[in-house]
């Protein structure tokens, strides 16, 4: 999309993944890219790994929990390219847990990376988007609409995620601020690998629950990103797009 020329755009939790697949898209579109990530040496090899192929990038340490963190990355965008115009948010973990036995400090954690984080970031990057405008893309999952057992933390707090969306969207259009997210099911990335490997999520019976019958490519979730951020989803704001394969809409058995 010829619109993406020279956009500023940040990619939290950008150095693998989801986030990678969406910076790269983004990348060879024109886009000036900033990678933000925990993972802060990922985050620049992976800004490397795109300023090899001609891409502009750069990758910078940021622990989404911390709201100072949030900030500094933010500014890194402006510093570095002179302006912010968009934001991808891919930060995430994944920790399926019996309820019964969760722990304070894990429920807390994973509303924190998932939830509070996704705020904390979005508040930083709208601070410097206020005169100017711009638009913003959460990664939620179908888990913000369906519930899934040992994920009560992670169900939680992408269902407020899905909420946040669309506070922000009204309290910020009138900066010229679009708000929206994506809602992935299952993505063969390493967080779903882990979960495999885990035990926790059964591949085949994961296919066979989704009706185009496979998994996500990290790919299919970055085009949704892309359209969001671009010019196209214009009159778009406050939306949750899911690319599930079908997943929600499935009800038979
Ligand atoms: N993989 C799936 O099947 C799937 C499905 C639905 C939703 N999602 C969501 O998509 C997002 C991306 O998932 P993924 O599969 O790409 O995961 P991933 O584990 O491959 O990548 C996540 C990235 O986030 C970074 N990160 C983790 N904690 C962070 C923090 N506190 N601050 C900044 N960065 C942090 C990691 O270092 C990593 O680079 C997550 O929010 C996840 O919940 C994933």
């Amino acid at each position: 999309m010829r619109d993406t020329v020279d956009k500023v755009i940040l990619v939290f939790g950008g150095a693998g993944g989801i986030g990678a697949a969406a910076g790269a898209r983004l990348a060879s579109q024109g886009a000036r890219v900033v990678i933000a990530d925990l993972d802060g040496a990922q985050a620049e090899v992976q800004a490397a790994r795109l300023a090899a192929e001609g891409r502009q990038a750069t990758g910078v340490a940021c622990d989404i929990t911390n709201p100072q963190q949030c900030e500094h990355a933010a500014q890194a965008a402006v510093d570095r390219f002179g302006r912010l115009d968009g934001v991808v948010n891919c930060a995430g973990i994944s920790r399926p847990h019996d309820s019964i036995s969760l722990a304070p400090a894990d429920w807390a954690r994973m509303v924190d990376v998932q939830l509070n984080g996704v705020f904390y970031a979005a508040q930083a990057c709208a601070r410097r988007m206020w005169a100017s405008g711009g638009a913003m893309v959460f990664i939620t999952s179908t888990n913000a609409e369906a519930a899934f057992p040992r994920r009560a933390a992670y169900c939680a707090a992408k269902a407020g995620v899905a909420m946040l969306t669309k506070v922000l969207a009204i309290e910020w259009a009138r900066q010229g601020i679009r708000v929206n997210a994506v809602g992935p099911a299952y993505v063969a990335t390493e967080m779903t690998q882990r979960n495999i490997a885990a035990g926790n999520v059964d591949e085949a019976q994961i296919k066979a629950r989704i009706p185009l019958g496979r998994l996500a490519q990290p790919g299919d979730v970055a085009d949704a990103v892309v359209f969001l951020l671009s010019e196209q989803a214009n009159f778009i704001t406050g939306q949750s797009l899911y690319v599930d394969g079908g997943w929600l809409a499935y009800g038979y058995f």
